[in-house]
């Protein structure tokens, strides 16, 4: 059965009443199906794919021919689940008319139907003008990575009721630029809890507690895909690189063996063909 299209009315209307919204991050087709199947409300392609996906350290070097390729990657595997594309870093930091500019790519280009970037009060301008050129936004405040070099680290923000209000702040000043949504990201759970209850739009967490109007994760992260140790506030489903690695092993195995192709993993000529074969 097919449910209905999701948008950011939807995810309005789901504040509204309580419910809660689930993202996660997507960038290819095959996530994107598994994504839109499970029901999330929204698939973000975020630039964390410079780091899963292209295993750079961070996600400066993310461009935004990169984002335009896995967002439409992306469209090609969604039904339902509304489509969330994130500016890279560099794509709407030199002015405003770039960044309409680089918002519009993102839709018209690759089908993205809402962008997301990161900054507070000093991006409310260009969010403004993104959405008087019929595009909506997502902010993203908090443990903004694109700001990494200026935060001295991935390091959880509004650790004082100051630094809280300067992000309820941000969260304002986005609210009154026409944002439909929030994240808010890498912060404690009472100041999200206290930007989630001052602002009429969704905020989405991600390391921000479970107050927040929603939630998402980073497939890697969520799926058992990263390398290595994941943050305090990731929660792992499954340990899908355990699978991987096991299948990889038996495969490896089955061919070094001979026990891989089987004779019904074979084509064969017909019997009349065969028989001229000596
Ligand atoms: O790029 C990304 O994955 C994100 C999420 C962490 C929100 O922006």
């Amino acid at each position: 059965m097919k449910t209905e299209k999701i948008t950011i009315h939807t995810l309005a209307e789901k504040k509204a009443r309580g419910e809660k919204i689930t993202s996660v991050t997507t960038y290819d087709h095959p996530s994107a199906v598994l994504a839109d199947r499970a029901g999330v409300d929204f698939a973000l392609v975020g630039d964390s794919v410079s780091m899963t996906v292209a295993g750079r350290p961070n996600t400066l070097e993310a461009t935004l021919e990169e984002m335009i390729y896995h967002t439409r990657a992306v469209r090609r595997g969604l039904e339902r689940a509304l489509l969330v594309a994130d500016m890279p870093f560099g794509s709407y930091h030199t002015s405003e008319l770039d960044g309409v500019r680089n918002a519009l790519r993102l839709v018209k280009e690759a089908g993205a139907e809402a962008v997301k970037l990161e900054g507070g009060r000093k991006q409310a301008p260009l969010v403004e003008r993104i959405v008087q050129s019929e595009i909506p936004v997502m902010g993203h405040i908090g443990l903004t990575p694109q700001s990494v070099n200026l935060l001295g680290g991935y390091r959880v923000q509004g650790k004082t009721v100051e630094a809280g209000h300067a992000l309820l702040d941000d969260a304002r000043a986005l609210t009154a630029a026409g944002a439909f949504a929030i994240v808010l990201e890498g912060m404690p759970r009472e100041v999200a809890a206290w930007i989630t209850r001052e602002i009429p739009i969704p905020t989405i967490g991600i390391g921000a507690g479970p107050d927040c109007d929603g939630q998402v994760l980073v497939w890697h992260d969520l799926l058992g895909l990263t390398p290595g140790a994941t943050p305090k506030f990731v929660r792992q489903y499954a340990n899908l690189a355990g699978e991987i690695e096991g299948a990889l092993a038996r495969y490896i195995a089955d061919v070094r063996s001979g026990a891989f192709p089987a004779d019904q993993e074979s084509y064969h000529l017909p019997a009349s063909e065969k028989m001229l074969i000596r």
